[in-house]
């Protein structure tokens, strides 16, 4: 399968879900605190509304991240634009907004954020959701660098490849199975990502091999990202990017 390539250089540090830490999770106020620190790039959650249309939300469930409640994807548009999804984290943050894709996508484009649009398809809508983003990215970046798009689920890359031929995908696991490579190489996935605790030299050397970038999420200690970077990962996903810094 073809393998279609970043048009960027992989950055070594991706801002988690927007801002890190240090603004509500996957909103814009977090897009402007991780272009403030200086960070080139920023990964994020998108999952449907009711409406199909993309959303940067993690959860299927508003409760955690918004003032909201009950589940996102029987949620309508014109309910998910009264949220607040800032006053959960810090007073400071009151009235931000649930971002719609194409929110987070101008930001992104005016601050000169490289994106990694994680799709997060609510059980049941994953081949719906991988068709809608990526038919969306490929919209809303049009003119300028794509995003890298990855998932945990395959279902949604390989709809999301039907979608968007173009589109550069992460292959995104927990720890990665034994056959990564065949599953990697059948998506036309150009990263692979999964969870620190599960990296291996083995899974590192074979990555080498197949000449796959690895990504890891979620690094916050500095220490353990130069260690990872030492031994050949290409990019950490972190929540502390006011200690981890991008040189
Ligand atoms: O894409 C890396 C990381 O964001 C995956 O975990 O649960 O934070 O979306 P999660
Ligand atoms: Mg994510």
């Amino acid at each position: 399968m073809i393998r279609p390539r970043l048009g960027w250089r992989v950055p070594r540090v991706f801002a988690h879900r927007c801002g890190g830490a240090l603004a509500p999770e996957n909103t814009l106020a977090g897009l402007h605190v991780a272009a403030r620190l200086g960070l080139r790039a920023v990964e994020f959650d998108v999952m449907l509304s009711a409406d199909g249309s993309p959303w940067l939300m993690h959860d299927e469930t508003l409760e955690r991240t918004t003032n909201g409640s009950g589940s996102m994807c029987e949620t309508h548009d014109t309910d998910l634009r009264q949220l607040d999804a800032g006053a959960h984290r810090h007073p400071a943050f009151t009235g931000e907004p649930v971002p719609t894709l194409a929110a987070a996508a101008r930001v992104c484009r005016e601050l000169g954020l490289s994106a990694n649009v994680e799709i997060k398809p609510a059980a049941g809508f994953e081949a719906r959701t991988g068709e809608i983003v990526g038919r969306s990215v490929l919209a809303l970046w049009a003119g300028a660098e794509l995003p890298l798009v990855s998932s945990f689920s395959e279902t949604a890359l390989a709809a999301a490849r039907a979608a968007a031929p173009d589109l550069p995908l992460g292959s995104l696991w927990e720890c990665p199975p034994a056959d990564w490579p065949a599953r990697v190489d059948a998506l036309g996935a150009c990263t692979l990502h999964c969870a620190a605790t599960f990296l291996d030299d083995d899974l590192l050397n074979e990555a080498r091999e197949h000449a796959i970038p690895v990504l890891c999420y979620t690094v916050d200690e500095p220490l353990t990202a130069a260690q990872l970077f030492r031994r050949g990962v290409a990019g950490v996903f972190s929540d502390r990017i006011d200690r981890i810094i991008d040189r």
